[in-house]
């Protein structure tokens, strides 16, 4: 009889369990289906079955994506052949142009060939596709410019064009270069920066800067350096403090941040890119040359001459706002870094 009771016990147990169940799984339907977006996904960032395998992809695209994703290999010291050697750093391209060159918020390759040529103030003359990739070879790159009908320079070009042909639905937003923070009034505070350092990024990047490398050495940087020998020269954009900010709060920490949900505030990506751009790195030479039109020059370019009198240690670290405001009141320009 006890038994019977039992059975009985157990079995309505299960009943109202079901229930329970079909209850949750109904109104989970419910729920999840007004949640359901209407319009395709965007994609996510696949190199493998986008690009390397996808045979659809023809090969220039794919040697394109090679060089810039893997540049120390293809173009850098990791290069065997020392005549396709020509960045000087083992950095990749695709460090700052993150995912392959399509991430919105990092300077995102979608949309640049229909951009080139155009203005730019750094040379002061209309400029083409292949210029602007020199200008990160010969600074970030620390390395120096292809010939302009290189082979390399028709793979990337290629691969570029691909990316707005092939891939339409990735960027969700197109920025020409990076989404600009609102700019501090106060100037760069270093132990402030340390701080944020320390926090937010040492674990990647390393305590000296250095990132870190893949124990298989061939293979590069799992972890980019952020300074010293093997980092962007300081002729560099992502040298000057505006401009380094603008990238750190938009994409940094890694996968911690984006463009929509940024992890630091304006102020702390300002301090941490004052910090790392504090330390020692390769000296591009020649920079006197610069923005032949001085007054072009970005106002957190840390080298001279410039067309004002504000410091060298304000151009490098701020308070910019009084510099911004002298360009507009003696020259009618606009700036933003
Ligand atoms: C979880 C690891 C991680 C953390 C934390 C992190 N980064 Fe990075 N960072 C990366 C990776 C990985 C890349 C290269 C991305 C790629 O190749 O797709 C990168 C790239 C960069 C670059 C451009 C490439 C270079 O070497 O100059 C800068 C600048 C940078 N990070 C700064 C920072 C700063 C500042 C912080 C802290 C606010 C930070 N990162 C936190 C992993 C990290
Ligand atoms: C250390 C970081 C870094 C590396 C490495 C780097 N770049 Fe850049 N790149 C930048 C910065 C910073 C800008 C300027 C963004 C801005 O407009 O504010 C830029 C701009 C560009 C632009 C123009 C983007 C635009 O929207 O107008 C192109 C094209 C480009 N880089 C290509 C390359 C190529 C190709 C390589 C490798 C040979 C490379 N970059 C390596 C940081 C880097």
């Amino acid at each position: 009889m006890e038994e019977f009771q039992n059975l009985v016990k157990k079995l309505l147990t299960l009943v109202i369990s079901m229930f329970l169940l079909m209850l949750v799984v109904f109104f989970g339907l419910i729920y999840f289906d007004s949640y359901t977006p209407t319009e395709a996904p965007i994609l996510e960032w696949d190199a493998a079955t986008m690009v390397l395998n996808n045979p659809e992809v023809p090969e220039l695209v794919k040697e394109g994506y090679q060089l810039l994703n893997a540049s120390s290999q293809n173009m850098g010291p990791l290069q065997n052949n020392p005549e396709l050697r020509f960045s000087g750093n083992n950095l990749s391209c695709t460090n700052c142009h993150l995912n392959g060159g399509t991430l919105s918020g990092s300077a995102s390759w979608i949309g640049i060939v229909d951009r080139f040529p155009q203005f730019g103030g750094r040379a002061n003359k209309m400029g083409t596709l292949e210029d602007r990739i020199n200008g990160c070879m010969e600074r970030s790159m620390n390395g120096k410019a292809f010939p302009s009908d290189a082979p390399q320079l028709k793979a990337m070009i290629a691969y570029m064009r691909w990316l707005d042909d092939g891939i339409p639905k990735l960027n969700t937003k197109v920025f020409k270069g990076y989404p600009n923070i609102k700019i501090p009034t106060i100037a760069v505070n270093l132990k402030l920066g340390a701080h944020i350092y320390t926090r937010e990024c040492v674990q990647c990047h390393g305590a000296e800067g250095q990132g870190i490398r893949y124990q298989e050495k061939e293979k590069g940087y799992q972890y980019p350096p952020l300074w010293g020998n093997d980092s962007f020269n300081d002729g560099a954009g992502m040298h000057r403090v505006l401009t380094a900010a603008a990238f750190i709060k938009n994409n940094m920490p890694y996968l911690q941040a984006n463009w929509e949900n940024p992890k630091l505030t304006d102020e702390e990506a300002y301090h941490v890119a004052g910090y790392i751009n504090s330390f020692p790195r390769p000296q591009k030479k020649e920079k006197e040359k610069d923005y032949p039109d001085k007054k072009l020059k970005p106002v957190s370019t840390s080298y001279g001459p410039w067309t004002d009198n504000f410091s060298a240690e304000q151009h490098k670290y701020g308070p910019f706002p009084p510099i911004i405001r002298f360009y507009k009141e003696t020259f009618d320009l606009s700036k933003t870094k």
